[in-house]
């Protein structure tokens, strides 16, 4: 399972790199735009700091919502770095670019996606990865995780190549609950990454063991 760190803050994508287990990352307008990372060419510098940071995939997402545009954009983005993934939206010109950017071996993720249905016409277009966004069905009383399990049986039965990317991922139970279905990635905050270290026995056990070690010299 591919570990994404969620997020534009440069702190924190060092930090999970630095851990050793990060394999990328994924941005979008709203987590740049928290960092205070505005125009075009912010944008652009900052997609190359985070390349610079991370040796995995960087998902950079487009504004434009018209197959031209998109296309435009997207070809830009994907020039930056050869670690970047244009993510495109889940709507009829973004399927459309989408087949356009797998047909020229540009990758792909196809971002906002809440259903199996478009998850299946994501994996016809040939993206590259998918990515449902469990926290915020999650957040509607609707089943995130039943999402996952759905897309896993689709691609499994007919043996697509796009990859789930379990988005919107709030905490370690979700990450935990996705490996258990067999998302190929997840992509959360860094808390939900650190989050896994931690088991009180672990401490109390490390203690007492310091401790007998200290003992016995
Ligand atoms: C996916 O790539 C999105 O950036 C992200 O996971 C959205 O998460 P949120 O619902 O916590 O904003």
């Amino acid at each position: 399972m591919k570990f994404f760190i969620d997020t534009a803050n440069l702190d924190q994508i060092k930090e999970a790199q630095d851990l050793g287990v990060l394999d990328g990352v994924t941005t979008n307008p709203s987590l740049m735009a928290k960092e205070g990372i505005t125009g075009k060419e912010n944008i652009i510098a900052h997609y190359k700091k985070i390349c610079e940071i991370t040796t995995g995939d960087v998902s950079a997402e487009v504004i434009a919502t018209d197959f031209d545009n998109i296309v435009k954009e997207g070809e830009e983005l994907a020039a930056l770095h050869d670690q970047i993934i244009v993510k495109v939206p889940m709507i009829k010109e973004g399927i459309k670019a989408i087949k356009y950017f797998s047909d020229k071996g540009i990758k792909t993720n196809c971002t906002l996606v809440f259903s199996a249905g478009q998850a299946l016409l994501a994996a016809k277009a040939g993206a590259t990865y998918v990515s449902p966004f469990i926290g915020r069905l999650d957040d509607i009383s609707t089943d995130g995780l039943n999402l996952i399990m759905e897309i896993r049986q689709i691609y499994d039965n007919y043996g697509f190549d796009t990859q789930i990317l379990a988005a919107s991922v709030r905490h370690t139970m979700h990450v935990i609950d996705c490996a258990k279905i067999g998302a190929d990635v997840m992509t959360g905050p860094l808390s939900a990454i650190t989050g896994l270290l931690n088991h009180p026995l672990t401490d109390i056990g490390l203690e007492k063991f310091l401790a007998d070690h200290k003992k016995g010299n």
